[in-house]
């Protein structure tokens, strides 16, 4: 069926599309408009703006004519007239100076190739080039400087997809960009990546844990900074789904069994590893309206079938599965939870490892104690005012296996709630990091780094379980004893112990005093590398002077997400917030801090190479100039 809007030879009509036919002359509008020296003369009255009289444009080729916000290249081509930006999509350099043949232009920059009429690229990580719609009026070339879209939002949203989809960074950056520019929620954007990652890869992985670890930090970042954290976010949950075949869902069994029932099953299919049959013990449990906390105890317990699994990664997936529940909405429980089943079954316990069975037999330890669990709660009572963190803490970061051991128990008790004993567990792997030894190998962090997320992650199961049921303590107590066994095995890095700074009323007085130049001098840090101890006191400085923790978190934040950051480093900062917020501007949050400030500290500075792409699709979506200066003078 012919249009009549696209319609050649239909004078007065304005024809929404990027070209026009040039027989087409006979817009009787008196528009008061001209050409000077480049510059488009806007008609106040009509979108349209003359850009240059018809045998000018014939005469040269092309023109670049400047709107209000961004340059726009008009085309002669073969009896037709087009309009496109001329910032280059891939990386804004000028596309007037390109080539046109049959149609197609192609950037003279890294020659990335264009539909003429319609912007679209033949070259994928380009990116699109925005067009905007010309008339062609009495010998005139006219042409609408606007480059809208009808629903911002949706447009961008399906450019986020098609960017995860194919990987292409620059494209993801404007979908986030555009979104979040349309008034679009963050939480949309992440649970938009979100869902595309537990779709399109079998199984949970570094990515969605990196998406979630930064969803989880917006609120204390700012609107410039939520757009790197979504756009990192996305970018390595595309990288995660590139090339991986995409996942097949399973279904719920037909019956709907009591959760107990559930639950012995999940374990059962964890410890012989069946995944089918986990997953839709999983999916039963899901289906039968079992609750958050029901799960996270089930999926525990089903976890902690082997010890301190995958180095504590398994343990963090999970639980950062339930963080992404929490932000997207538990109605996609069934779309995300079950990826994480395929780690969990697969996962290599540490009782295979021989540093675990000798000389000390820390999972005979471990059994032991978690069948005395129940006697012990039954003796202890739990009670509110237990209150004995910071030195069960440091029991805890002990040379003595049994010794741990008895203080955990000694805690419970004396009234200690499971979350009292895995809050204490991840402030002394906090600690454990806090006294890195500068003299250990660098790869060594790492060992620090999986206890301290393990913990965090073991602290946040536990107290989503809650205290309610004694079939949950038991399964918590499990978890974080294994947790203080992989701390009591990590105790070689703090021999010696770095020395924490602000403890004692130390000054640190020959650093900066005011709060801003102590940021300032700490983003320096990270600028450099071996600034591990100066990292430290900066970050002792400003809190021992009393300084709005917040905006050194921020400060935190932006040091990381101007980074080709590890995965490890998004859980380290996140994890290390998370605990900084439950214990508060105090001494023990000082630690914490500083435990994240020495980490990142020691993998820092990288290339910044995804700063670079953020930036360059943030100022093409603002419509800025890019390199017209730089290449002018080539
Ligand atoms: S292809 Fe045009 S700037 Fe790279």
């Amino acid at each position: 069926m012919q249009n009549d809007l696209l319609t050649p030879n239909r004078p007065g009509v304005s024809r929404l599309r990027g070209d026009a036919y040039v027989e087409e002359l006979g817009a009787s509008t008196a528009l008061k408009a001209a050409t000077t020296g480049g510059m488009l003369m806007e008609a106040p009255t009509n979108e349209f703006a003359l850009a240059a009289s018809l045998a000018e444009l014939k005469a040269k080729g092309r023109l670049v004519v400047h709107g209000r916000h961004r340059p726009i290249l008009v085309i002669y081509d073969r009896g037709r007239v087009f309009a496109l930006d001329n910032r280059c999509p891939h990386m804004g350099f000028p596309l007037d100076r390109g080539s046109i043949e049959d149609g197609v232009l192609t950037c003279h920059w890294h020659h990335a190739r264009f539909d003429l009429e319609s912007g679209c690229t033949f070259d994928l990580w380009a990116d699109d080039v925005p067009i905007c719609p010309v008339e062609v009026r009495n010998g005139e070339v006219w042409i609408k400087t606007t480059f809208a879209h009808a629903d911002p939002g949706a447009h961008w949203g399906q450019r986020l997809t098609e960017g995860l989809a194919h990987d292409l960074s620059l494209v993801m950056a404007k979908g986030v960009h555009g979104q979040l520019t349309a008034g679009v929620p963050q939480t949309d954007i992440v649970r938009q990546v979100a869902l595309f990652g537990a779709q399109n890869r079998d199984g949970w992985g570094v990515g969605l844990t990196i998406l979630t670890a930064l969803a989880n930090l917006l609120p204390v970042v700012s609107e410039e900074e939520a757009y790197l954290a979504l756009f990192h976010g996305a970018r390595r949950v595309a990288a995660d789904c590139d090339g991986e075949a995409p996942r097949r869902d399973r279904a719920p069994l037909g019956s709907r069994p009591d959760p107990a029932a559930l639950k012995r099953w999940l374990q059962r299919w964890t410890k012989v590893r069946h995944r089918d049959g986990a997953e839709r013990t999983l999916l039963t449990a899901i289906a039968s309206g079992c609750s958050p906390a029901a799960l996270a105890n089930a999926l525990l317990a089903a976890e902690t079938e082997r010890t301190f699994a995958d180095s504590g990664h398994s343990l963090d997936f999970i639980n950062k599965a339930f963080e992404c529940l929490d932000l997207i909405g538990w109605e996609h429980a069934s779309a995300v939870l079950p990826t994480v089943v395929g780690q969990m079954v697969a996962a290599r316990g540490a009782e295979e490892s021989t540093s675990w069975r000798q000389p000390v037999d820390l999972i005979a330890l471990c059994d032991e104690t978690v069948g005395q669990v129940p006697e012990l709660f039954a003796a202890g009572g739990i009670g509110p005012g237990w209150a004995d963190h910071v030195a069960l803490a440091q029991e805890l970061l002990g040379h003595d296996p049994a010794r741990i051991v008895d203080a955990l128990k000694a805690a419970i008790r004396t009234g200690a709630a499971p979350a009292d004993l895995s809050r204490s567990l991840a402030y002394a792997a906090a600690l454990r990091v806090a006294r890195f030894g500068n003299a250990n190998e660098h790869a060594d962090w790492e060992t620090a780094h999986h206890v301290f997320t393990y913990a965090n992650a073991v602290d946040q199961m536990v107290k989503r379980i809650g205290a309610a049921s004694s079939d949950g303590h038991l399964t918590a107590i499990r978890s974080v004893l294994h947790g203080a066994m992989a701390l009591y095995l990590a105790r070689y890095l703090n021999v010696p112990p770095a020395r924490i700074p602000g403890d004692g009323g130390e000054g640190l007085d020959d650093l900066p005093a005011g709060a801003e130049e102590i940021r300032v001098a700490l983003l320096d840090a990270f600028d450099r590398q071996h600034q591990v101890d100066r990292a430290a006191r900066l970050v002792a400085r400003h809190l021992t002077l009393g300084y709005p923790p917040q905006a050194l978190i921020a400060t935190l934040a932006h040091a990381v997400l101007r980074e080709d950051a590890g995965f490890h480093t998004y859980q380290m900062l996140e994890a290390g917030v998370r605990q900084f917020i439950a214990w508060g501007d105090t001494d023990e949050g000082r630690h914490i801090l500083i435990a994240v400030a020495r980490y990142l500290a020691a993998h820092s500075p990288t290339e910044r190479a995804a700063l670079q792409t953020a930036n360059i699709a943030r100022r093409l979506m603002r419509g800025g100039e890019l390199h017209e200066e730089a290449v002018a003078s080539l």
